[in-house]
């Protein structure tokens, strides 16, 4: 298969592109960079020792998506990274979150829909459950209203699918609702390198590991769970990369009209206390840390039923926890300063 790789020198996207890679399909990348740096995909093509094909290309720009298209008539799906994801920063700047994500993806789809190619995995979230779901998420339940405009826009772009589908069942769609995707490929090579001071947890335990910051702040630990901090399902970011590429597989064997969201995830809850401590133990490195007040809109645990990609898209994350430990722990330390973007 040649497949279009929208966000692809990301962080899930580059990892997604070595599977693809891997499974012996074409890759062509369209991103504008704005999180990424190009040399996340030149690291993809020295672990594979194949070619991926780059367009610096903005998903809002549909003349400059369907040039792309154009060059590459043979393309048979696509897989949809590009999107701004800083929550908080969502929150603050909503109409530059949807002006990206749901008007990008708008732009992105009319050019697909031109160019006759249906197949499409888009990058959803678990946020599309809301903030009431009873937990563990299944996909049989109704989505709900996530608090930031960031989740927002995840939900919408879903919503846009499933009409895109009843009203041209030519297209085919999986929404891979992701949990927590952390750790980065056994090579240490590509890896995780948020802009500025990390919003998530496990990069930013890794730069409080390689000395880059002094302590972690632990949102909160009057939750009710069992060590009072937030539970969450962390995923290897690897095992996702394989989740879309089953993905793929599933759609070549569907008919058309159909939009499925799958949750990709373990299926185990772990709180930010095991966390922090199981990196240390994995990499024994000390991680200082202190308790600060609740983060604005954290839920105090979520984690999938993540049944029906094992039954329908034979997924599973396989990967442990001392991998996500020890891979994190391989790409920080073996690049401090990450691509040097
Ligand atoms: P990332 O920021 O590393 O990757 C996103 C990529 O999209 C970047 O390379 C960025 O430059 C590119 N991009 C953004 N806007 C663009 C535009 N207008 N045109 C072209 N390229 C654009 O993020 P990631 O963690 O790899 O996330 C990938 C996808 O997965 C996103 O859609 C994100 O919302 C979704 N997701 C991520 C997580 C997570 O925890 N990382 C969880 C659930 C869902
Ligand atoms: C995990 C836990 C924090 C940082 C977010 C998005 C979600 C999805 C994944 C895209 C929480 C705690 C964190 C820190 C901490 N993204 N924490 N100190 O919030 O579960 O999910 O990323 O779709 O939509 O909301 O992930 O990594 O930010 O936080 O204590 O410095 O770590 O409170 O309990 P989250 P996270």
């Amino acid at each position: 298969m040649k497949v279009l790789v929208t966000g692809g020198a990301g962080y899930i996207g580059s990892h997604t592109a070595l599977e693809l890679l891997h499974a012996g399909h074409e890759v062509v990348v369209i991103d504008n960079l704005c999180n990424s740096s190009l040399e996340s995909l030149k690291r993809v093509e020295l672990l594979t020792n194949k070619t991926i094909t780059f367009y610096q290309v903005d998903i809002r720009d549909g003349d400059e998506i369907s040039n792309v298209l154009a060059q590459h008539p043979d393309i048979n799906a696509t897989i949809h990274f590009a999107a701004l994801k800083a929550v908080g920063e969502s929150t603050q700047i909503p109409l530059k979150y949807y002006q990206n994500n749901v008007y990008g993806t708008l732009t992105l789809l009319e050019a697909l829909q031109k160019a006759k190619i249906t197949n499409f995995v888009f990058s959803s979230s678990a946020t599309v459950y809301g903030e009431e779901a009873p937990v563990p998420y299944v996909e049989t339940l109704k989505t709900g209203i996530p608090s930031s405009a960031y989740g927002k826009s995840k939900l919408m772009i879903e919503q846009i699918l499933s009409d895109l589908v009843k009203s041209d069942p030519s297209f085919k769609v999986a929404c891979l609702r992701y949990f927590n995707p952390i750790g980065a490929h056994e090579s240490g090579m590509i890896g995780e390198d948020p802009n500025g001071i990390p919003n998530n947890l496990m990069p930013f335990v890794a730069q409080v590991a390689v000395g880059k910051r002094d302590k972690l702040s632990i949102f909160g630990n009057d939750y009710p769970t069992n060590d009072g901090t937030c539970e969450r399902d962390y995923l290897h970011v690897v095992d996702l990369a394989h989740g879309h590429v089953k993905a793929l597989e599933w759609l070549e064997k569907q008919s058309n009209g159909i939009c499925e969201a799958f949750n990709l995830g373990t299926g185990n809850p772990l709180s930010v206390l095991e966390i922090v401590n199981e990196f240390s133990k994995v990499t024994n490195v000390n991680i200082p840390y202190e308790y600060a007040p609740q983060r604005e809109g954290d839920l105090p645990a979520f984690w999938a039923n993540a049944d029906k990609a094992k039954v329908e898209l034979n997924w599973t994350a396989d990967k442990s926890l001392e991998d996500m430990m020890k891979d994190t722990w391989h790409w920080q330390s073996s690049n401090p300063q990450g691509y040097g973007k």
